[in-house]
């Protein structure tokens, strides 16, 4: 039976190095079809309602990478958020997220707005809905201009699901089945493959079909990020790493400790948490003969202010992370990057841990 592993099982062997600063690593990657965009970092804002709205996709693009906008609301509200990022950051470009109901009204008039970057973002990617979407996507959905869409689509965890997905339209393929901080697909199906061996897999398949992936979930310091792109990502996405900044939809909750401070929240759920879906209302008003058993959960994060510094500091972390692995570019981490297994006593060790 094959074992997996997730990026605490490993760790990143130092190498020798010949870069002389740390601030020579070099973050930027590029995206879209002809490579048409440079960011200044591998990140991608995830598409949560608690996590990317306007505010959150036009400071992200400043910082270092691109938002993902959730697809947790009506079209029109769709298409009001795609133009109020331009109207904050006119530079700034975002992905714009579809289901597999009522995809196409979403995406012809996300198109019609300017829209060009697109993800099909589903609990099980794996699927004959997924094929269905995809497959109308890239055969009727075309740009302002007259191009084909740039289309993302996920989630899934194996080899064969990114060949099935770059068959029927994928450029780039999102891989985390249950890895995330809010997520309990793993506890409530039993399903799921550990992140680091998911990645690691998944990223062989994709490069071999000439396509990239999106390390989706389980992220929670710099070092994990790291072991993604050791694993072969070619992007990042961020979800509670970012929840709970001024930039995250959401209001700040206030409220008194037991010593009379004033502690500040932001909510965290995730997307099947049973609060976003009574937030969304269908499967609570009849739309849906079915209401399926959640597979995320929602909770306070502390208020940690702007993005921007969170942002730079994963950046930062990277680029320690690149020099320790003798990596001057993100492309290179997956060829320089030794991993070992370690022990729990191992990853133990690695945390502060003064004793007093
Ligand atoms: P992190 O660990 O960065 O993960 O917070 C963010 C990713 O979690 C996924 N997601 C969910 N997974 N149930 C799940 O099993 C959910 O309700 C849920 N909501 C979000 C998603 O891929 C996101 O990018």
């Amino acid at each position: 039976m094959k074992k997996n592993y997730t990026y605490d099982d490993i760790c990143l062997i130092p190498q020798m190095t010949h870069l002389r600063s740390r601030n020579d690593a070099k973050t930027v990657v590029t995206f879209g079809r002809n490579n048409e965009i440079k960011l200044l970092a591998p990140f991608i804002s995830a598409n949560m309602d608690t996590v990317t709205g306007p505010e959150m996709a036009a400071l992200i693009w400043d910082v270092g990478g691109i938002g993902a906008l959730h697809r947790f609301n009506t079209v029109e509200e769709a298409c009001k958020d795609y133009l109020e990022v331009k109207k904050i950051n006119p530079p700034a470009e975002c992905i714009v997220s579809v289901g597999v109901h009522g995809y196409k009204e979403r995406c012809e008039e996300l198109a019609k707005v300017g829209a060009k970057y697109f993800v099909v973002d589903i609990a099980h990617g794996h699927s004959i809905a997924m094929k269905e979407a995809l497959s109308w996507m890239k055969g009727n959905l075309r740009l302002k201009n007259g191009d084909k869409p740039y289309i993302i689509a996920g989630n899934v965890a194996t080899p064969l699901a990114v060949r099935h997905l770059s068959a029927w339209g994928a450029d780039i393929v999102k891989v985390g089945i249950g890895p995330g901080a809010c997520c309990k697909t793993r506890i409530v199906t039993g399903h799921g493959v550990p992140q680091f061996s998911a990645v690691l897999d998944c990223a062989r398949e994709a490069h071999r079909l000439g396509i990239k992936i999106i390390a989706d979930g389980g992220i929670r310091n710099s070092g994990d990020i790291v072991k993604a792109f050791a694993a072969g990502t070619d992007f990042v996405m961020l979800g509670s790493l970012l929840s709970g900044t001024k930039e995250a939809p959401g209001q700040v909750i206030t409220k008194a400790t037991e010593r009379g401070d004033k502690q500040h929240f932001k909510v965290y759920r995730g997307m099947a948490s049973d609060s976003a879906r009574k937030d969304r209302g269908k499967e609570y008003n009849g739309k849906y003969s079915y209401v399926p058993a959640a597979e995320g959960v929602k909770t306070l994060v502390p208020y940690k202010g702007s993005a921007h510094d969170i942002i730079m500091q994963l950046k930062k972390g990277l680029k320690s992370g690149m020099s320790y692995c003798n990596a001057t570019d993100i492309s290179e981490i997956k060829d320089c990057a030794l991993y070992e297994l370690q022990t729990s006593s191992g990853f133990n060790e690695g945390k502060p841990h003064i004793l007093g």
